[in-house]
């Protein structure tokens, strides 16, 4: 049985993930701060689709639960599938909010992917198969005010995605940077008004979101998996924009809505 390896499983999409690897036989590692979240989780899909599971419990945050985590990966003899997906968000401007939660998502978005990648690399190459999913955000190719570290990390994983596939693609190991719109899960609890101003359209489902990343790398596709037909879109015309300019359109766009 192939085994994977899902970061942040406790819910929205790293849970979704867990659902539909255990769909198709994969063995699963599921990891997250909620341990009876995650064991319960284990428990259900061991019974529905006859998998292994395995909960371990670590706050991505600390230096202590990343390198427990990565020492854990090192020592396994195979890994199939890493999907680096804990993640949260945050709202307002940088000088108005607090620090920690910020450094935190530096940790947890920047140094712990990285840091997981490091630890299941050399095994994937040297058995020359194996894939990392790197759950990025569209947000990664936005500049504006209010969500600037978020939209920082979240541009990092995308960057060290493509660059990472450089370097391990000929040997036969597959890197994705996922990077979804908006979508419903429990990121936003505590920002009901983030809610309130998207309009209902913008939003997908964790399900797809999690289909079309898996479709995208089973057919050996692109880097960088953007699901949803609007978002596509817009990641598109993002592009184009040159980089500096979408930081001003951001800020005019912000002053005339109020
Ligand atoms: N939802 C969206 O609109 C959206 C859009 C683009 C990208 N994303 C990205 O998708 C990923 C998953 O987010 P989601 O929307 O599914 O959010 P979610 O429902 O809030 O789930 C986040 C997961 O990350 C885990 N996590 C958070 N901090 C952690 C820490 N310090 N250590 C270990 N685990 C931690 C949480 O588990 P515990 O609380 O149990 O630790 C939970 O399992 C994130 O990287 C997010 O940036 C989301």
């Amino acid at each position: 049985m192939p085994l994977a390896l899902i970061t942040g499983a406790s819910a929205g999409i790293g849970r979704c993930f867990a659902e539909a690897l255990a769909r198709r036989g994969y063995d699963l590692i599921l990891v997250a701060r909620s341990t009876a979240r995650i064991e319960a989780l284990g428990r259900e899909l061991s019974e529905r689709h006859q998998v292994r599971a395995e909960a371990w419990t670590a706050d991505l945050a600390s230096d202590a639960g990343r390198e427990d985590v990565a020492a854990r990966i090192a020592a396994l003899p195979r890994l199939d599938l890493l999907v680096n997906n804990a993640g949260f968000a945050t709202t307002g401007k940088l000088q108005k909010i607090p620090l920690g939660p910020q450094m935190d998502m530096l940790r947890v978005h920047v140094m712990t992917p990285m840091r997981l990648c490091h630890a299941a690399l050399p095994r994937m190459v040297e058995h020359g198969a194996g894939a990392i999913i790197n759950v990025s955000s569209i947000a990664g190719f936005l500049f504006g005010p209010g969500n600037v570290n978020y939209s920082a990390t979240k541009a990092y994983l995308t960057s060290f995605s493509l660059g990472l596939d450089t370097e391990v693609r000929s040997a036969g190991v597959r890197v994705q940077a996922l990077c979804p719109g908006f979508t419903h899960t429990e990121i936003h609890t505590e920002m009901p008004h983030i809610k309130r101003q998207i309009p209902a359209w913008m939003w997908g489902k964790a399900e797809h979101v999690v289909e079309t990343s898996l479709r995208q790398l089973e057919r050996n596709g692109a880097v960088i998996c953007v699901p949803g037909l609007l978002n596509k879109v817009l990641w598109r015309v993002l592009t184009m924009i040159p980089r500096g300019l979408r930081g001003t359109l951001a800020v005019r766009r912000k002053r005339s809505s109020g």
